[in-house]
């Protein structure tokens, strides 16, 4: 059967020439579709003689298959040629540099805060915090204000909508209540307290809002309570503070009698550099004094027996200050082409 083995044959190479899927299927259609020329073998086998029909049926049905076998495995090279295809289209570079991955940076508010903090735990200052959403009792109260106070009033103070006994905290001090209750709390059973040593860093809220000032800004306590803390004290902490801070020992630091209800005596603390931009002008950065004995009693701390100092800064002032910046809305606006600067 000359023939058949030469069907087989061009079956074999058309279906080799086949460069698709699509081409394949019609080669196909050659030997095996309805009127395949192996297909109309079969139909002409009906003409033929009984005793040649048998053997010649089985020869055709030999070349069938292995035409059959021939297709799939064509089939089969042709889907894994796709997929390599598909592989090397789809390949990436891996050894290509990445595009555009913007490295971020701290806030310069939140640098300041990391540089103070260092330089506080490195005196023997914890760091401590309390709620943003304060109770008028933490906020004033304990810290001796007075219920008529102009602090306390709508124009100054976000208050919680139907409530008038919680607010957005107008300043970090509400920590030194806190701070003293549970540190007397947990040495209540020893005969002494040790001292209290700490800075709260925080966001506080106040009715106001202008180029110097923002309805959310950031402040910094401190509070030193112990035996014999004084005046002393707080113009050390406070004058080696704020050399190191800024880097340089050519700059004045003056305290200015002023009035604060939970500290007394209570100062302004004002600095001055001796050279730069700011050269000979009185910047306040910052509210101090002897904690007040009545915050004393509030906190559960004897003011008979112990004293203390306590400040409140500005953290936003003094980013200002350390970086050169005039404008404090600055810090809250997210525009990266100011804030890319600190990166
Ligand atoms: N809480 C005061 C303010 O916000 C600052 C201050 C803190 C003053 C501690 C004295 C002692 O202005």
């Amino acid at each position: 059967m000359e023939n058949l083995d030469q069907l087989v044959q061009d079956a074999v190479s058309a279906f080799a020439n086949a460069s698709d899927g699509a081409q394949l299927e019609q080669a196909k259609a050659g030997f095996l579709g309805k009127s395949g020329s192996l297909t109309e073998r079969l139909k002409g086998l009906g003409k033929l003689p009984a005793d040649e029909r048998k053997q010649v049926g089985a020869e055709i049905n030999r070349a069938k298959t292995a035409i059959e076998t021939a297709l799939e495995a064509r089939r089969e090279a042709l889907r894994e040629a796709h997929l390599f295809e598909q592989l090397a289209a789809e390949a990436l570079d891996v050894t290509l540099p990445g595009r555009g991955l913007h490295q971020g940076g701290l806030h310069p508010v939140s640098r300041t805060l990391e540089r103070i903090e260092a330089l506080f735990r490195s005196v023997g200052f914890i760091v401590a915090d309390g709620p943003e959403i304060e109770t008028d009792w933490h906020n004033f109260t304990a810290l001796n204000t007075p219920e008529n106070h102009p602090a306390r009033s709508m124009h100054d103070t976000f208050y919680i909508e139907g409530r008038d006994d919680v607010l957005l905290r107008t300043h970090t001090s509400p920590v030194q209540i806190r701070s003293m209750l549970a540190h007397v709390e947990r040495h209540a059973s020893e005969g002494t307290m040790p001292d209290i040593r700490l800075i709260a860093p925080g966001r506080v809220y106040r009715v106001d809002s202008d180029a110097t000032h923002s309805p959310m800004f950031h402040q910094i306590e401190g509070l030193w309570v112990g035996e014999d803390v004084s005046f002393a004290d707080l113009k050390g902490v406070i004058a080696d503070f704020l050399r190191k801070f800024f880097e340089s020992d050519d700059l004045q630091v003056r305290f200015r009698p002023s009035f604060f209800p939970f500290t007394e005596p209570s100062a302004e603390i004002d600095v001055a550099f001796m050279g730069g931009a700011l050269k000979g002008r009185w910047l306040e950065i910052a509210g101090c004094g002897l904690v007040h004995p009545n915050v004393m009693r509030f906190g559960g701390v004897d003011p008979e027996r112990y004293s203390g100092f306590a400040f409140g800064m500005g953290l936003d002032r003094l980013t200002m200050l350390r970086y050169g910046i005039n404008d404090l809305r600055l810090f809250f606006e997210g525009d990266l082409r100011f804030l890319s600067q600190f990166r």
